[in-house]
């Protein structure tokens, strides 16, 4: 069976670690794209010799021309920058749509059959932008925030019960922001619900951390964003589309009805197999839930509108 090829875009702190993480985890053949030179070069060639010790075959190569890229059965979409100081939310959200817009017609073009899982912020924004830029069905765009947004929220529970994450059953919907919207109605300790282990003050300090998971490790970190984290949570989907695990994960997929939206992407729990999101999970909700979904969605429509395609 022919190995997977993997095609990073980015290079960058969740583009290596990306690498690094396919690599362990031996998911495919990696390919490291970006625009600066000498970086994915360099990166690839000291993850290759991680390979020696680790006791990976996976081939790593860098590359700044996206004719490397053909053939890849998933792509990764970390390009952009960070927010710089005195610039507006807008013009993040424009500068970073240019890029994903660029990178998105090299994609349609060298690879019109991949599946791509997109990471870049503002999340649920660029999912469109590469939607649209590309034309590929929704089968084939995902965005990667639930998976990240929900390890923190069972980071946070586990460490206030005092229990194995690993015992944290939860989901985080929503968009990729401080609207996100954690399910206290569905998280369970190995099946008992939490609001039986802790009382609504400490959850909601816990959901209020959630919503402010990126930028408390922002403020630690001054220069640069999270990026461990963020890299583990979309290995975890690129592991579930190439080994068709079909794990259902929390996903900004694009919205067809579903939850009674259209025409965005919104953080909704997925169904991830070998043809990217097989099905999007329609639960019950709470109105309190459903309000704040709705509320969620609100949110990420208004940067939309300061973005042309
Ligand atoms: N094409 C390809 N790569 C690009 C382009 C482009 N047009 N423009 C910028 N890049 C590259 C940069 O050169 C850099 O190597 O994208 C990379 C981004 O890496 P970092 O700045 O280290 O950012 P990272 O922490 O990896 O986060 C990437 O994911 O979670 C989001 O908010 C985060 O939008 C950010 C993205």
């Amino acid at each position: 069976m022919a190995r997977k090829k993997i095609a990073l875009i980015g290079a960058g702190n969740i583009g290596g670690t990306l690498a690094h993480l396919a690599a362990l985890k031996g998911l495919g053949d990696i390919v490291l794209f970006d625009v600066v030179e000498g970086v994915p070069q360099g990166k690839a060639l000291d993850l290759s010799q991680c390979g020696p010790v680790e006791g990976f075959d996976a081939t790593i190569t860098g590359s700044n021309d996206y004719a490397d890229i053909a053939g890849a059965d998933v792509i990764i979409v970390t390009a952009g920058i960070a927010r710089k100081p005195g610039m507006s939310r807008d013009d993040l959200v424009r500068t970073n749509a240019d890029i994903v817009k660029q990178v998105s017609l090299q994609i349609k073009q060298h690879c019109p059959n991949a599946i791509v899982l997109v990471v870049s912020n503002p999340l649920d924004v660029m999912c469109w932008v590469a939607k649209q830029v590309t034309g590929f069905p929704r089968e084939r765009v995902i965005g990667m925030a639930g998976v990240l947004d929900t390890a923190r929220y069972r980071s946070f529970l586990a460490e206030a019960l005092d229990v194995s994450v690993e015992d944290i059953q939860a989901m985080v919907l929503g968009g990729h922001g401080d609207t996100m919207v954690p399910l206290i109605s569905y998280t369970t300790v190995s099946g008992i619900p939490v609001s039986q282990l802790l009382d609504k003050a400490k959850l909601d300090k816990i959901v209020d951390r959630t919503r402010n998971g990126g930028a408390e490790i922002v403020a630690f970190l001054k220069t640069g964003s999270a990026y461990y984290a963020p890299s583990a949570a979309a290995v975890q989907m690129v592991e579930s589309i190439a080994l068709d695990k079909k794990r259902v994960l929390p996903c900004a997929a694009w919205l067809e009805g579903e939850y009674g939206m259209s025409g965005l992407f919104l953080g909704v729990p997925c169904k991830l197999g070998r043809s990217g999101l097989e099905k999007i999970i329609e639960v019950d909700l709470t109105r309190e839930e459903r309000d704040a979904l709705a509320k969620s969605a609100d949110a990420v429509r208004e940067p939309m509108a300061a973005v042309k395609l």
